[in-house]
């Protein structure tokens, strides 16, 4: 039976461009819903800017533009990037649309006019003001001590260590992210969704706890129910109520009968996902509410693990209890990171960026397919690794699949006019037992076990290349006696391979399109894989399918790239896109050189807010010892107090390698303080593990101006010190 699904990604904030995680995580379901297609069920697949909140509302005002000209800005630039990867959403569209304004007041009144009593609560609250700013301050404004696990500069609102939702009251030591002051109480009239309602809390309990969502996701959220006696014997209460509600000056949706109070963000950021369907359906002249009330309509979210608690308590807890349908599933991914996690450093550039990747001409069905083979239905991170990818796509992707059809489709053209011909005993053993394997590989995808599908996939390719060795078409070819050996071989191998692109076509859409094309078959599906061809039938002229990755473009990916240039190749982008040009990225790598003009040979970076630098954790570190590196002219190895110590109160020290060795030698370092990135991921070098980074200045183009200097502080300072 046809299913009808209706699937979404997270709601991007509308602050900043894509980055490789959003582009993993729609590349996750975008595989997902072309699966579905795939298999004859009616998808609807949409996505939208997540608008609204403080942070995008002063953003806006640092640039000198309203917020709504802020977001539009960030949409205008959305499409070179889901166009890019083949990413096709069938709606993109904005919590600040007027549907959404429309669903947010609708279901808020649900709430508040239950007819069992009201889940809506108004109190008055003590809230953070921040006294230099003049206004109340929003929670991601806020910063302190998580209140649950006790992790360091932590959010107002969540603590991105342990997950916990809070209030930013709850936060200890908290300081304004605005100004640095200290912020002061004042009380303000808050709206509170009853979460702490036993209605709810039942509710929620069996919502989460039925066996739909991941394990370790379901297991996680079952501590948001407990109630905890603690150490002082006051107890903590299982499900607190969420407040709902900000005060003016804010960027959002007005609360129906309460002037001067907008929701809070995370209200209607979900409601956006409604709200973008709706917009969908006045499009196609559907009836929105019709097509909700399908009691067959399945509704699914994939999403990140940062944001469990809002997709797995707050959004089933709105909808249910505004008599709408909730979710049938929850789907978590962890998160990318990029060769180890490490930050890129100057050398290895600012990470991977996504519109760099296409720039540079790389196969966008490249990264779909690395990310397959690495994905699965765990909430797991996953790391993009250079040589990694490069083995993967090289070996595999090409290697094994690819170069099937290279190796057949030629003789198929030349000796017998395109024609298949008739498969002996071996060929139709291997391809029924290919053909077997449909159903496996269709639950992998339906399960989210990309990795498996690929892993299978690759394993009836390796069968394919066995038959192809064993068989010899090359050989085959010199022996006039061998022709119809020869047809039949090359035969197998087409139909092998029409069987293995209908197995990796939700990973490689554009590959699997031009496969149909060269081949002269209708659309593959699951379904119509079984169906065989029959002998005469025809196939076109084989055109090179795909090209192998080159070692120098992703030197060049990870090269940094100057400020004008990223501008330009988003325009330029863009502009393909509009013109509906295919070939958008066919340009040569841009040479990065130094800019002799520049301060230090390098324009500055891109604008960050100081949230951003608030990432990078930098403290004082004294070199306690340093040695020369056997077998490396570059680097010594340090050994570095940061203050720290180990669970028994032990000092700790690091270990840290730094390419200084040309500078410095070891003797004129030991006992000198200088600067440790203190939050660096650790680093697997050849010589061993780095755990942090020393900072050193130096001039971008470091051949033609040679010279690296470590940083040290004023004196005074001392081991541990944060640097602000
Ligand atoms: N605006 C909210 C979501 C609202 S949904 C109603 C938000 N936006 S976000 O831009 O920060 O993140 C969007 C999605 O990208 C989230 O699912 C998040 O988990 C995901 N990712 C962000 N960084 C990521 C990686 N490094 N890797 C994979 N996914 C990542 O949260
Ligand atoms: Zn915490």
């Amino acid at each position: 039976m046809t299913r009808q699904l209706f699937v979404t990604t997270a709601l991007p904030y509308a602050n900043g461009n894509f980055h490789i995680g959003h582009i993993m995580e729609y590349i996750q379901a975008d595989i997902w819903v072309r699966y579905q297609r795939m298999m004859g069920n009616a998808v609807d697949f949409c996505g939208a800017d997540d608008t609204h909140g403080a942070p995008i509302m002063i953003a806006a005002e640092k640039a000198g533009i309203t917020p709504q000209q802020f977001v539009a800005n960030i949409a205008a630039g959305r499409k070179p990037y889901l166009d890019g990867f083949h990413i096709r959403f069938d709606n993109w569209h904005s919590t600040d649309a007027p549907e959404n304004h429309a669903l947010a007041q609708a279901i808020y009144r649900s709430l508040r006019d239950h007819k069992d009593g009201s889940l809506i609560e108004v109190r008055t609250i003590e809230q953070f003001f921040d006294p230099e700013k003049n206004m109340f301050l929003p929670d991601r404004f806020i910063k302190g001590e998580c209140p649950k696990c006790h992790s360091a500069d932590q959010y107002g609102d969540n603590c991105e260590q342990c997950g916990a939702v809070y209030a930013p009251t709850d936060l200890i030591n908290p300081f304004s992210a605005l100004s640095g002051a200290k912020p002061e109480l004042k009380s303000s009239e808050h709206f509170f969704f009853k979460l702490s309602d036993p209605r709810c809390v039942a509710f929620l309990e069996s919502w989460t706890q039925d066996g739909k969502l991941q394990p370790e996701v379901a297991n996680k959220i079952k501590e948001w129910f407990t109630v905890r006696t603690n150490p002082d014997g006051t107890t903590s209460e299982g499900l607190g109520d969420w407040d709902i509600s900000r005060d003016a000056p804010y960027f959002g949706i007005e609360i129906p009968d309460a002037p001067g109070k907008y929701f809070y963000v995370w209200l209607d950021a979900p409601i956006g996902y409604l709200a973008s369907l709706k917009n969908l359906c006045t499009k196609r002249g559907v009836d929105y509410e019709a097509y909700m009330a399908n009691p067959l309509l399945e509704q699914y979210h994939f999403i990140g693990k940062d944001i469990v608690t809002f997709h797995t308590l707050f959004w089933p807890a709105t909808l249910h209890f505004s008599g709408r349908k909730t979710p049938n599933n929850v789907f978590v991914h962890g998160f990318l990171t990029v060769n180890n996690g490490e930050k890129m450093s100057k050398s290895r550039g600012t990470g991977l960026d996504p519109l760099k990747y296409l720039k540079l001409g790389m196969n966008p069905e490249w990264l779909r397919y690395y990310l397959a083979a690495k994905l699965s239905a765990r909430n797991e991170d996953i790391d993009f690794n250079a040589d990694d990818f490069m083995a993967r796509v090289n070996a595999d992707l090409i290697g094994k699949f690819v170069n099937i059809a290279s190796r057949a489709a030629g003789f198929l053209t030349k000796r017998f006019d395109g024609k298949f011909g008739t498969v002996g005993e071996d060929g139709a053993a291997l391809l029924h037992d290919m053909r077997g394997q449909s159903s496996a590989i269709a639950q992998l995808y339906e399960a989210r076990e990309y990795a498996k599908a690929m892993k299978e996939t690759m394993s009836l390719a390796d069968r394919v290349n066995a038959f192809v060795d064993a068989n010899k078409p090359w050989e085959l070819a010199k022996h006039p006696e061998q022709t119809a050996r020869l047809q039949d071989v090359c035969t197998v191998c087409l139909k092998a391979f029409r069987i293995l692109t209908c197995y990796l076509k939700p990973v490689l859409p554009e590959l699997a399109a031009q496969v149909e094309r060269f081949l002269n078959i209708a659309p593959l599906s699951f379904a119509n894989i079984t169906q065989p061809l029959e002998a005469g039938h025809v196939i076109d002229t084989y055109q090179h399918l795909m090209q192998r990755v080159d070692a120098k473009q992703l030197d060049a990916l990870f090269e940094p790239l100057e400020q004008v240039e990223q501008a330009h190749i988003a325009t330029e982008l863009a502009a393909n896109a509009k013109a509906g040009d295919k070939k958008t990225a066919k340009a040569a790598a841009p040479a990065v050189a130094a800019d002799p003009t520049a301060p230090g040979g390098e324009a500055v970076a891109p604008t960050i807010t100081i949230d951003d630098f608030a990432k990078i954790d930098l403290r004082i570190a004294k070199i306690l010892s340093c040695t020369a590196v056997a077998g490396s002219t570059k680097l010594l190895q340090l050994t570095l107090d940061a203050g720290e110590q180990d669970e028994a109160g032990q000092p700790k020290t690091r270990n840290v390698f730094s390419g200084i060795a040309s500078m410095y030698q070891p003797e004129q370092l030991v006992g000198k303080l200088t600067v440790l990135v203190a939050n660096l991921a650790p680093r697997k070098m050849k010589f061993g593990v780095s755990e942090g980074m020393v900072l050193a200045a130096s001039h971008a183009d470091e051949k033609a101006q040679p010279g690296i200097y470590v940083l040290e502080p004023f004196a005074g300072a001392q081991p541990g010190m944060r640097i602000h």
